[in-house]
């Protein structure tokens, strides 16, 4: 969940560095440091809270040397503080190690490490690496690395400087992402591809359990035991730019206002008429596999996991495969029963995801088939999946997610429409009707963000309530849930999603007129329950934002305001209301002054359990 960078070359090192640490500071922002070598000295500048403190620090006391690793923290263990940031250093302060992970067995080894006589400095796991590395340096840093990462016991992606060798730079990984960047007389490290873009558009991604020594002009890759390991360049399928704001105030709301286009292009390629059959290239199953499905269990984590929700409502719907939905973080504890030809779909935008990957794991080792929806290309998730599908969202940094959702919620849909192609579940003209309505969506989804200012008039009637309540049921439960999250994580009103029908046997007790209700009311198969509670939530001086389809003024007579969305399938639909929904949150943030890039306690990849 901690950004790492680290560069080797002719160029100011700490310079390259802060401007990758700036890329990353969406992993975590508690605290930043950079250390550098210069003339065989190690010198260190870290600070607590944002990297403008940190800016600040090295334009005060610049760091000079052309060898440096950089550091933007997620505190795990220990509070954020100086003592605890990284870079964290030997007792010799000559070797200095950036880490995001977690190291398990960190006590026992801190234990072991302090009675051999070496002194720590902080209350984290990752002290125990550079007193590690130190216990074994015998003039080769990349041997002692390697004897080190053979101590520990978690996931880690670290990277090592030692003033002894000042022209190598050591990454190593296991389980936590990392990559090296590869420039022309000059090299880099980092946790996440964004980073290093603007400077390299080619990168090794490391693999569990190998280090990288990396020169000016050089790369080896390696296994811990030093043997050495061929690996294919990989080319970062997105432009420099795609990591920039591009003029908007906010990624978040870059990210917004890239959907319709990225759902044309999740959609180009694998739907192209509605008389043609879907391709779904990466699925990695048969159709006979298909055919034969037993189960499909949806798997994932926050928003994702509501993408899973609609995954299950629709593989059920249109493929009528028997479908369920469970949180990873659950599906590990449970001991679900398991039947022959089950698959288990992944979803996840960074393919990182600590639950996500261990639940895909647990399935797998139950003997499911595992397929995975991904936004980041060659992530550890993808790794271990029997197929992947590529959301092709494009660098998603805002921490709330947002054109990842829809493009996860239309994937699923993707998927269950080829399904339901393959198995003969729904009949021709269903089947014609929903392609036309995913093709509708690029167009649906522009005109959503041409009324932003509408949406924007509503944020100023409710930014200051302390509490919300959104509503919906079947698929859109999915979208209450997600309208709720998006609220609650950058606006820190107290948002609760819930199923309009579970209203009565708790929520109501709620509703007053400081607590501001959104119902989601399209048409479909629950729309005159809806307006039941919307009655219910009116009788009891609730004030309610209706999300209804454009022209439906049954609902607008009876709600305070109205977010309008055009009329698709009930099954479509939580593509377009995601859109006002994120709209709604990210005004309301804004109005309250919030750091909607980066909010409070959250990091945008979840790398622990
Ligand atoms: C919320 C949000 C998170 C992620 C969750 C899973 O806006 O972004 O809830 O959806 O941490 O992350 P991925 O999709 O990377 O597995």
């Amino acid at each position: 969940m901690c950004g790492i960078v680290g560069y080797i070359g002719k160029r100011q090192a700490s310079e390259i560095c802060l401007e990758g640490l700036r890329r990353l500071e969406y992993r975590g922002y508690d605290s930043a440091g950079i250390a550098a070598i210069r003339d065989g000295q190690l010198e260190v500048r870290k600070v607590v809270g944002k990297l403008v403190n940190l800016t600040a620090a090295l334009e005060e006391a610049p760091l000079l040397g052309n060898v440096a690793i950089g550091h933007t923290r997620w505190a795990t263990h220990g509070k954020p503080s100086v003592a605890n940031s990284h870079p964290h250093l030997s007792c010799d302060g000559r070797i200095a190690v950036v880490h995001n992970g977690i190291i398990e067995n960190y006590s026992q080894l801190r234990e072991q490490l302090q009675a051999e006589g070496h002194r720590f400095q902080s209350e984290t796991d990752t002290e125990v690496m550079p007193h590690l590395v130190e216990k074994y340096y015998e003039g080769d840093l990349r041997q002692a690395v390697a004897q080190a990462i053979e101590d520990l016991e978690g996931a880690f992606a670290f990277g090592v400087i030692c003033a002894d060798s000042p022209e190598q730079l050591v990454a190593a990984r296991r389980f936590s992402p990392l990559v090296v960047g590869i420039g022309e007389g000059e090299n880099y490290i980092a946790s996440d591809m964004g980073a290093i873009r603007p400077k390299t558009d080619k990168v090794y991604v490391i693999g569990d359990d190998e280090l990288a020594l990396i020169t000016t002009d050089d790369i080896e890759l390696t296994d811990l035991a030093l043997n050495p390991i061929e690996r294919e360049i990989f080319t970062i399928p997105w432009p420099p730019e795609a990591a920039e704001k591009g003029g908007h105030k906010h990624f978040m709301h870059k990210e917004i206002h890239e959907q319709a286009e990225a759902i044309h292009n999740c959609l180009a390629g694998r739907l192209s008429s509605p008389d043609k059959p879907i391709v779904l290239e990466g699925l990695g199953l048969s159709d006979q596999e298909i055919r034969d499905l037993r189960k499909v269990v949806f798997t994932a984590c926050g928003t994702a996991y509501h993408a899973g929700m609609v995954g299950r409502s629709v593989t059920e719907a249109w493929a009528r495969v028997p479908s369920e939905v469970d949180l990873a973080a659950e599906l590990q504890v449970r001991d679900p029963v398991m039947l022959d030809n089950t698959l288990a779909v992944v979803v996840s935008q960074s393919g990182e995801t600590a639950d996500s990957l261990l639940a895909l794991r647990d399935m797998k080792s139950k003997g499911a088939k595992i397929v995975s929806l991904l936004n980041v290309v060659d992530s550890s998730i993808a790794r271990e999946s029997d197929g992947v599908i590529y959301i092709q969202a494009g660098p998603e940094i805002g921490v709330a997610s947002t054109k990842a959702y829809t493009l996860q919620v239309l994937t699923t849909q993707l998927m269950a429409l080829y399904f339901a192609e393959v198995r003969q579940s729904a009949a021709p003209d269903q089947i014609r009707t929903l392609k036309e309505a995913l093709l509708a969506l690029p167009d649906q989804v522009a005109e959503l963000l041409a009324r932003e200012d509408d949406v924007k008039q509503v944020a100023t009637h409710y930014y200051h309530s302390p509490n919300s309540l959104f509503l919906g049921r079947g698929v859109n439960l999915a979208s209450a849930l997600e309208g709720a999250l998006k609220l609650k994580e950058i606006s820190y009103i107290h948002a609760e999603g819930y199923s309009a029908g579970e209203m009565k046997h708790g929520p109501i007790a709620l509703v007053e007129p400081d607590l501001f209700t959104v119902a989601i009311v399209v048409k479909g198969l629950v729309y005159e329950k809806m307006i039941g509670n919307i009655q219910e939530i009116k009788a009891r001086q609730g004030p309610v934002i209706g999300v209804a389809n454009d022209g439906d003024n049954v609902i607008a007579d009876q709600c305070d305001d109205m977010l309008w969305v055009p009329p698709c399938p009930e099954l479509v639909s939580p593509i377009t209301i995601a859109i006002p929904l994120q709209l709604l949150a990210y005004h309301i943030a804004d109005m309250r002054g919030e750091d909607i890039d980066q909010p409070r306690n959250l990091a945008k990849t979840v790398t622990v359990e």
